[in-house]
């Protein structure tokens, strides 16, 4: 590779003017298109340096730490790994009020209003929603595909973010954004582009999405990144549109909750922690606030919609081309669900016959560990350590690489390139005893997802549906690959469907 940069011992490339090393690894093109993924420029680096390097994402500096000992470190010394600096000066940006770009005071008064209520116990009576959601999808589904000869879908992601967008919002905000209706409505037309035409929320959010691809790798600094999205058009249409649907979810939780009552749901739940007066509130010192204002909880809606829908999504559609490609699998999940008695009319609101269904959960771990949808946990130091011998200061960033760890072969018994998810499974299962640190798809430590509980429930009531309803093959055009978005998503996804 290029020329070898070093600090404080640690290798690295001579970081390019606003590019950092993103050409050089070939993660972006000259004209800033993004080609590849982070993960695969993490690899470069790995494979030329050794476990620990430091990496230019643009103008965003981070020391890289692959091992699982490091990551140890990082997730447990709470007091000096926090949230990093550049998320809220890229995220930030276009988040500024979501829980994920907080730290401090005020993260605690959003956490304290969230967390609680998004225990997978709060969501045991709304299995039924799940269902419903994955239901009309698999109808939609039939629409378009039974009885087609030939009928292949290359539609998958956006079919499955559609699905994880009505679904999440019915969970937690009882809200119906209308995603899947929109796609019902269309699913008869003849012609395969017109069936999938997104929605004007859908297409919003890609919008907004790719203004956050944008000021995270164009190396800008902050200020002229927000001029840029100030004078997007585009990007301000997009947000305006997705700002009035985040009205909508609280002016009808504001008209039907009752002041009295514990809250019921997420949004109830922001809604009650509403400050009474904001302006006194805001006479106070940060450390006795109490509550939120109303503009961090429209943020705080907007990017609760968007940590839940885009992540598990890519998630269900990396499930759905790892198992086209090995029907054993499929056919294995089947015989499970037989064996436990699980047929379409089953309720699922049963966590002790949801908890049987272990193969299932090897599935959605191998799915999880082979497909990372980002490359790294990352942290900003609020003191000074010393992590494997090198001393780290204040003020710099760190990334614990569990993509590189999660298909790292000093870690995993079973060729880890593999989908292979008996490494999981049984008393004997080859890799159940990996090091707990290597295996971390949801982060650690005291910023770990919050919505884990809630993502593993969705995943797997949604992929019992599917797999009680459709058999998904390998079709001509299904070559997975990688597409860097928010999330990591498959590049191409093409799959033919059997109705059972
Ligand atoms: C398969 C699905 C999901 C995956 C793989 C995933 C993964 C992650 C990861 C890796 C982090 C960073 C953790 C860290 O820094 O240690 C994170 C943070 C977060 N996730 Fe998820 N997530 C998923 C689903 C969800 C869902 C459904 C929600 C909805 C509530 C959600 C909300 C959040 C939030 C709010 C944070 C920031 C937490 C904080 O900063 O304290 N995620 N997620």
């Amino acid at each position: 590779m290029e020329i070898l940069y070093i600090t404080l011992g640690i290798p690295g490339l001579e970081p390019e003017f606003i590019y950092g090393n993103l050409r050089q690894l070939g993660i972006i093109t000259s004209n800033k298109q993004v080609v590849d993924s982070y993960v695969h420029g993490f690899e470069k680096m790995q494979k030329q340096y050794g476990d620990i390097f430091q990496i230019w994402m643009g103008s965003n500096h981070y020391f890289v730490f692959c091992r699982p000992e490091h990551a140890e470190i990082i997730y447990s010394e709470r007091h000096i790994f926090d949230r990093p600096d550049m998320r809220l000066r890229t995220f930030g940006l276009i988040a500024e009020n979501f829980l994920s770009t907080l730290i401090g005071p005020k993260y605690k008064r959003h956490a304290k209003a969230i967390m609680p209520m998004l225990k997978k116990h709060r969501f045991k009576s709304q299995i039924s929603i799940i269902i419903d959601c994955a239901d009309r999808l698999i109808h939609i589904w039939k629409d378009r595909y039974e009885n087609k000869d030939n009928a292949i879908c290359t539609c998958i992601l956006t079919d499955n973010q559609q699905l994880m967008l009505d679904t999440f919002s019915l969970l937690t905000f009882d809200y119906d954004l209308g995603n899947l209706k929109h796609l019902s409505k269309i699913a008869n037309r003849c012609n395969a582009e017109t069936q999938t035409e997104p929605s004007e929320m859908s297409i919003a959010i890609s919008i907004w999405l790719n203004a956050l691809k944008r000021v995270t790798i164009n190396g800008m600094p902050t200020f002229i990144n927000n001029y840029l999205l100030k004078i997007d058009r585009q990007y301000q249409h997009a947000l305006g549109i997705l700002e009035s649907y985040v009205e909508n979810i609280v002016r009808k939780c504001q008209k039907e909750i009752d002041p009295n009552a514990r809250p019921v749901n997420l949004v109830a739940s922001l809604v009650s922690s509403l400050q009474k007066d904001e302006a006194s509130e805001k006479r106070k010192p940060e450390t006795e606030q109490i509550g939120i204002m109303k503009k961090e909880l429209l943020g705080e809606v907007l990017g609760l919609i968007l940590a839940g829908f885009d992540t598990s999504s890519s998630i269900l559609s990396w499930f759905i081309h790892f198992v086209s490609k090995k029907s054993e699998i499929q056919q294995k999940i089947k015989e499970e669900l037989k064996q436990h008695g699980i047929t379409k009319e089953t309720p699922l609101d049963n966590f002790d016959l949801l908890d049987k269904c272990q193969y299932i959960d090897c599935v959605m771990n191998e799915t999880l560990r082979l497909a990372p949808l980002g490359f790294g946990i990352l942290r900003t130091l609020l003191n000074d350590i010393v992590i494997d011998g090198i001393k780290i200061h204040k003020g710099d960033t760190v990334v614990s690489s569990y993509a590189l760890m999660q298909r790292d072969p000093r870690y995993w018994k079973l060729d880890p390139t593999e989908f292979i998810p008996e490494r999981f499974f049984g008393v004997d299962a080859p890799d159940a005893n990996h090091n707990p640190f290597v295996f971390t798809p949801f982060g650690g430590g005291h910023r770990a997802c919050v919505g884990q509980d809630l993502a593993r429930l969705e995943l797997k009531v949604i992929i019992i549906r599917y797999m009680l309803f459709v058999t998904f093959i390998d079709a001509p055009g299904n070559n997975g690959g990688h597409r860097q978005g928010m999330t990591i998503v498959p590049k191409e996804l093409a799959v033919s469907m059997k109705f059972d």
